[in-house]
C-alpha cells in the first residue's frame, strides 16, 4: 500500500514536471539547441551524479527515441547525423526537419529517480524569395507559428552584411525595399527574440543585374581574337532567372561611323541558355551555350569590320537590362610591303582606322632605337623615311592612353641590301669596256701614225723619181 502511494506520488511528480513546457522557435533547415535541465540542481551535476545519469530524448508522445546517453557514456539514436548531444547532454538538431516540430521530451534517470521535461518546437517561416531584378521592390515576411510568444516576440529583419550599403535593420515581421540595390543580394536574417531566447531564420536573396561594362573601349589588333564581355553580376540559378521572367536577349552591333544597328546573336532561354546566330549577321560570331554567368561574345576573329559598338541586352517581362562595349582595332600598314630594298622610301602607319581619332602611339624598333624620326614626343602615327639596313627587324607600335599600353602590334621590316656581286659585275664590266675602248683608241691611233709615216715616205720616193724631170739637173 505504501509502495502504491509512493508510486502514485512519483507519477504525480512526474506529470507535474511534464506540465511545464518550454517554447522554442526554429526554422526548417536551421539549427536549434534544447537545453537539458539539471534536475535537483547543481548536486546532480557533481561528477558522481553525472556518472550514473541516463538521458533520453524522445520525439512527441509516440516516445520515438531520438538520442540517449547512459552511464557507460555510450550514445545511441537512429539519426545521429541530425541529432547530437552537447557535453552537458543538451539536444542539438541540425538541420531541423518538418517532422521535428511539435513536442520533444527529455527524460533523465539517476538510479530509481526520474525527471522529465517537455519542449515545444514551433516554426519560424520566411517567404521564399524569387530573385528580384535590380530597381524592383524586394518584399520579405517572417511568420511565427501561433504560440504563447508569437504575439510578444520581437522580430527584426537584418540585411546582408555588406559594406557600402545603406540598408538598415527593420524591427518588423515585414520588410520592403523599393528600388532594390545590388547590395541587397545575400542572406537576410529574421531574428526572433522571445522569452529570453532567440531564433534566426535565413533566406537568400538574388538581385539580378548585369556586371558593369568596362569603362574603356576594348582595343585589339589584327590576326587575333577578341572577347566582348557581358555577364550577370552574380551567379544566379537558372530556375530563379526563369521565375523572374527572363524572356530572351540579344547582342547587337553598330559599326563605327554608321547608324545601322544589326543583331548578331539571340538568347534562347530554357534549361540551357544558348546564343543563336542571327540570320544574316555580318560578323563572324559563333553560336554557343551559355554556361555559368558568362554571356560574353567569345573568340571573335578580329577584322576591319568588327570596329564599333556592341550591346548586350537581356529582356525580362518587366524590365530590360543592357550594357554597351566599344571595340577598336589597331592596325599597322607598311607600304610598300616587305622586303624593301635599302634606300627606298617606306611609309609606316599605325592607327585605329577611319572614323576614329587615334590616341598617342609609340613606335619601337629593335635594332634602330635611335631612329631620327622617333626623337619627337609623341611619336607621329605615320612615318615616312628611306630605309637603312639598321631598320631591318622587328618593330612594334603601342597604342597609349595616359601612358598605359592599351594594345600593340608587332611587325617585321625586311630590308634587302643590293647584292655586292652586282656592283662587282658593274664595276668589272665597265672597267673592261673602258679598257677595250682605250685599247681600240690606242690601236686606231697607232695605225693612224703608221699610215702617216708610210705616206710621207712614199711621197719622198716619188719626189726622187720625179727629180730627174727637173730641168737643169738631168744627168745622162
Ligand atoms: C519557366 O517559367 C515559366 C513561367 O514563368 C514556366 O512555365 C516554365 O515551365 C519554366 N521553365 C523552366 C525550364 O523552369
Ligand atoms: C567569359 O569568358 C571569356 C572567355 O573564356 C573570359 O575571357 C572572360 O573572363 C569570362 N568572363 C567572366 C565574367 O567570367
Ligand atoms: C608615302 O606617303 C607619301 C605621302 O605621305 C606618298 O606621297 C607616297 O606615295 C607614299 N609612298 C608609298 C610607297 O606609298
Amino acid at each position: 500500500m505504501t509502495m502504491c502511494w509512493i508510486l502514485l506520488f512519483l507519477t504525480f511528480q512526474f506529470l507535474k514536471a511534464e506540465e511545464t513546457e518550454m517554447e522554442f522557435y526554429a526554422q526548417a533547415g536551421g539549427t536549434v539547441t534544447l537545453p537539458r535541465d539539471t534536475y535537483r540542481g547543481a548536486a546532480e551535476d557533481s561528477k558522481d551524479g553525472i556518472r550514473k545519469l541516463y538521458v533520453n530524448w524522445y520525439h512527441g508522445s509516440e516516445k520515438t527515441l531520438l538520442i540517449s546517453r547512459n552511464p557507460n557514456d555510450a550514445t545511441q539514436g537512429k539519426q545521429k547525423t541530425r541529432f547530437s548531444l552537447l557535453p552537458n547532454y543538451s539536444l542539438n538538431i541540425s538541420p531541423v526537419e518538418e517532422s521535428d516540430f511539435g513536442v520533444i521530451r527529455c527524460e533523465q534517470h539517476v538510479l530509481t529517480e526520474a525527471y522529465a521535461k517537455r519542449y515545444r518546437l514551433r516554426r519560424v517561416t520566411v517567404t521564399k524569395v524569387h530573385a528580384v531584378i535590380i530597381g524592383d521592390t524586394l518584399s520579405l515576411r517572417c511568420e511565427l507559428e501561433d504560440g504563447p510568444f508569437s504575439g510578444s516576440a520581437r522580430v527584426t529583419w537584418v540585411p546582408p552584411e555588406s559594406s557600402n550599403c545603406n540598408l538598415k535593420k527593420v524591427h518588423s515581421k515585414k520588410v520592403s525595399v523599393s528600388d532594390v540595390p545590388m547590395c541587397a543580394s545575400g542572406v537576410w536574417t529574421c531574428n526572433v527574440k522571445y522569452d529570453g531566447r532567440e531564433a534566426n531564420a535565413k533566406t537568400t536573396v538574388y538581385v539580378i543585374d548585369l556586371a558593369t561594362a568596362p569603362s574603356k573601349p576594348i582595343y585589339t589588333f589584327f590576326n587575333s581574337t577578341v572577347s566582348i564581355p557581358c555577364s550577370w553580376s552574380s551567379d544566379i540559378p537558372w530556375t530563379l532567372l526563369n521565375e523572374s521572367g527572363l524572356q530572351g536577349g540579344e547582342w547587337t552591333f553598330t559599326p563605327l561611323g554608321s547608324k545601322n544597328q544589326q543583331t548578331l546573336l539571340n538568347l534562347i532561354v530554357g534549361p540551357q541558355m544558348k546564343w543563336d546566330v542571327t540570320k544574316g549577321a555580318h560578323i563572324a560570331v559563333q553560336q554557343r551555350t551559355v554556361t555559368n554567368k558568362n554571356l560574353s561574345i567569345i573568340g571573335l576573329p578580329v577584322s576591319d569590320n568588327i570596329r564599333g559598338e556592341y550591346t548586350c541586352t537581356l529582356v525580362f517581362k518587366s524590365k530590360t537590362l543592357s550594357r554597351k562595349v566599344k571595340v577598336h582595332v589597331l592596325q599597322v600598314t607598311v607600304t610598300p610591303v616587305s622586303p624593301v630594298d635599302e634606300g627606298k622610301m617606306v611609309n609606316l602607319s599605325c592607327s585605329l582606322g577611319p572614323h576614329t581619332i587615334t590616341p598617342e602611339v609609340k613606335w619601337t624598333c629593335r635594332s634602330c632605337s635611335t631612329h631620327p624620326l622617333l626623337r619627337s614626343n609623341p611619336h607621329p602615327a605615320n612615318l615616312s623615311f628611306p630605309v637603312r639596313m639598321e631598320d631591318n627587324g622587328e618593330w612594334r607600335c603601342d597604342l597609349l592612353d595616359n601612358n598605359e599600353i592599351m594594345t600593340s602590334v608587332k611587325f617585321s621590316l625586311i630590308i634587302e641590301k643590293l647584292p655586292v656581286d652586282i656592283w662587282l659585275y658593274v664595276a668589272i664590266s665597265s672597267g673592261v669596256v673602258v679598257f677595250i675602248l682605250l685599247l681600240v683608241i690606242i690601236i686606231i691611233a697607232i695605225r693612224r701614225h703608221k699610215q702617216m709615216v708610210m705616206y710621207r715616205r712614199r711621197k719622198t720616193k716619188f719626189c726622187c723619181c720625179k727629180s730627174p724631170q727637173q730641168k737643169g739637173f738631168y744627168k745622162t
